[in-house]
């Protein structure tokens, strides 16, 4: 018996990886953070599978609903939202399941960011603009930020930063941001990426918070750097044409040529 965590995509119930799709399917018992998970995704659950919201569980009511499963024997399928390496609660079940001895497997999913990204039609690391992602947030009811984690401190960096669980700290974000980053630094919000109802505010530091509608209170990403504004770049070295690479060799001396690749 094995409890497979898989990341459940950020909405869109086509956005499930195949792998995770097969172990769903192939699990007597599902476990899904209904919250966020997207419903169609139980669709692949087998028949008669025994299928639990855990949104309004406890972490030992969620540990019972796995140990009764374990001594069934049955495979738990463990949903959750977007990927399972940021924010998505795996580490404290994954603990308990350790502590108790029962297997585990881990299967990735597409997180928020990088469908907000999609939505935007936005490479997120532009050169000469910005080459790194910070994935952050603000504290929240449950969860404070260990110290030195401030977006005073990411903002000193100039990366692209996407800002989860923080849409109703806007306010906050724009004011802690703007010394660092200038009022007319771009910014988007990207609320339910991939779902049918998604929604997209572009604007700038300075001009955001009276973009927001309060339709938009929760499940968004906010985006903001300069790569945002998807101007201004250099082309990569990557694809430059004479640019002397192991893929490419550019002349009979590279160090390239008759590379036959490994
Ligand atoms: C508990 S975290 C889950 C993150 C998830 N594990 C991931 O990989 O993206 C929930 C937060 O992720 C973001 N989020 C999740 N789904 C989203 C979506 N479809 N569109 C925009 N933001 C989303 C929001 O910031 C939301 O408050």
């Amino acid at each position: 018996m094995t409890v497979h965590f898989i990341g459940a995509g950020p909405g869109a119930a086509d956005l499930l990886t195949l792998r995770g799709r097969d172990i769903v399917a192939s699990c007597p018992v599902c476990l899904y953070a209904g919250s966020l998970v997207p419903e169609a995704i139980l669709d692949h659950c087998p028949e008669g599978a025994r299928i639990v919201n855990t949104a309004p569980m406890d972490l030992g009511q969620i540990m019972a609903e796995i140990e009764a499963a374990h001594a069934a024997g049955h495979d738990v399928a463990r949903l959750h939202s977007g990927d399972m390496s940021v924010w998505s609660a795996m580490g404290e079940q994954m603990r308990r399941l350790r502590g108790l001895g029962i297997p585990v497997s881990v299967t990735p999913g597409v997180p928020a960011f990088s469908a907000a990204a999609a939505a935007l039609g936005t490479e997120l690391t532009l050169p000469g603009l910005a080459q790194s992602v910070v994935l952050t947030r603000t504290p929240g009811r449950a969860s404070s930020m260990p110290e030195g984690e401030t977006l005073t401190n990411f903002a000193a960096t100039g990366a692209t930063l996407a800002i989860h669980l923080s849409v109703q700290n806007l306010s906050r974000v724009v004011a802690d941001l703007t010394p660092a980053y200038g009022a007319d630094c771009p910014v988007a919000v990207v609320y339910r990426a991939s779902w049918p109802d998604e929604r997209i505010l572009r604007g700038t530091l300075s001009d955001i918070e009276a973009r927001m509608d309060e339709g938009i209170s929760r499940t968004a990403v906010i985006l903001v750097g300069p790569a945002l504004s998807g101007e201004g770049f250099d082309e990569s070295c990557l694809y430059s044409v004479d640019y002397d690479r192991r893929y490419r060799p550019q002349c009979a001396e590279s160090p390239w040529s008759g590379w036959a690749g490994d």
